[in-house]
């Protein structure tokens, strides 16, 4: 009797589930186009896999590398933890002697993608963005590119590097960003969004389709679209209403009085997971 009863449910569970699946509907397919006109679903891949594999794998050694710190402490991992979505979730990360630099840490994943690096943009790309936390005081706290160069010799790296650039002159400060930028350009997470617009509207859920559409009708697509669902501009801080801040943002970079206050406009992917739990 008990066994029929458990049948019965997993019957009426399995049943439940396949009556889910709602017809798509004209309005459905308009949502769908609406996006493909304001998002782009991720790549499969933007850098040879194959070809750069040597190249990815020092790169991924050294985003983990604690050695390359003041006091042996902190990697790119301690900041941009990548079991986390790629932060720390906290309002501002503590750096190799405790001290907590000005910023929130954005995501390393899907960051490759955006019209350049960092809150300001002041670098242009990984590439460049991740030689600026290993000689930053209050981040790795190396001293300088000369003592970065010294402690990988003394770990070892050099070979990897003549293995990864196929020559023995590549191991400089600057192919230290180079091979993580490559590591980097493989920190995609394609998801359930991009089989969506990718054609698949059942992909999401129906409630995730009804968020969708409030996104695109209040218009956060305004900013928040392209691939990163975000990352593809900048935007003057306290539009809609008056924000104080400090941060003198991109006017740092190009020194412009309009850029005052202004920042990158962040990507949303993931952004469930990348705020901060203490703030
Ligand atoms: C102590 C914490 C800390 C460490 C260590 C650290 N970062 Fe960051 N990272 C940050 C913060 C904070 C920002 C934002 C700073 C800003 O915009 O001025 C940032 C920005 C970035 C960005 C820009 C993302 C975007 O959307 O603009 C990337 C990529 C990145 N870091 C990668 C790295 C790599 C690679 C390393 C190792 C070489 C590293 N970080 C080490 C805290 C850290
Ligand atoms: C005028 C451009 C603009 C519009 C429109 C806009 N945003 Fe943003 N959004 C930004 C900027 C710039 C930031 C970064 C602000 C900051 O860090 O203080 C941001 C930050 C965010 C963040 C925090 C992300 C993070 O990782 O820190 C979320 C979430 C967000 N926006 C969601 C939305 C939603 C939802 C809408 C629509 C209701 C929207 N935004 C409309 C420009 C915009």
């Amino acid at each position: 009797m008990r066994l029929l009863v458990l049948f019965t449910l997993v019957l009426v569970f399995a049943c439940n589930k396949q009556t889910k699946v709602e017809p798509i509907t004209e309005a459905d397919k308009e949502l769908l186009s609406e996006a493909q006109e304001n998002f782009e679903a991720l790549p499969d891949s933007i850098i040879d896999k194959e070809a750069k594999k040597d190249l990815i794998a020092l790169g991924k050694e050294l985003y983990f590398e604690k050695k390359l710190s003041a006091n042996g402490t902190i990697s790119c991992n301690s900041c941009h933890m990548l079991d986390k979505y790629g932060v720390d979730n906290e309002k501002t990360s503590p750096g190799h002697d405790g001290t907590r630099g000005e910023r929130n840490s954005p995501t390393s994943y899907n960051a490759a993608l955006h019209i350049a690096q960092f809150w300001d943009g002041r670098a242009k790309d990984v590439e460049e963005q991740a030689l600026g936390p290993l000689l930053n005081p209050i981040e790795h706290g190396v001293k300088d590119e000369k003592q970065a160069l010294e402690i990988l010799e003394k770990a070892g790296y050099k070979e990897k590097f003549t293995k990864a650039f196929g020559n023995d002159t590549s191991f400089t400060y600057k192919n230290i960003g180079v091979a993580i930028g490559a590591y980097e350009r493989t920190l995609l997470t394609p998801s359930r969004f991009d089989d969506y617009l990718k054609g698949d509207i059942n992909a999401l859920t129906k409630g995730e389709r009804a968020g969708l559409k409030k996104f695109v009708e209040v218009g956060c697509t305004t900013c928040h679209n392209g691939v990163g669902v975000g990352g593809g501009m900048y935007q003057k801080l306290g539009v809609a209403e008056e924000y104080e801040t400090e941060d003198k943002g991109r006017f740092n970079v190009t020194k412009n009085e309009e850029d005052m206050h202004v920042f990158k406009v962040p990507g949303l992917r993931n952004v469930v997971h990348t705020g901060s739990l203490y703030a």
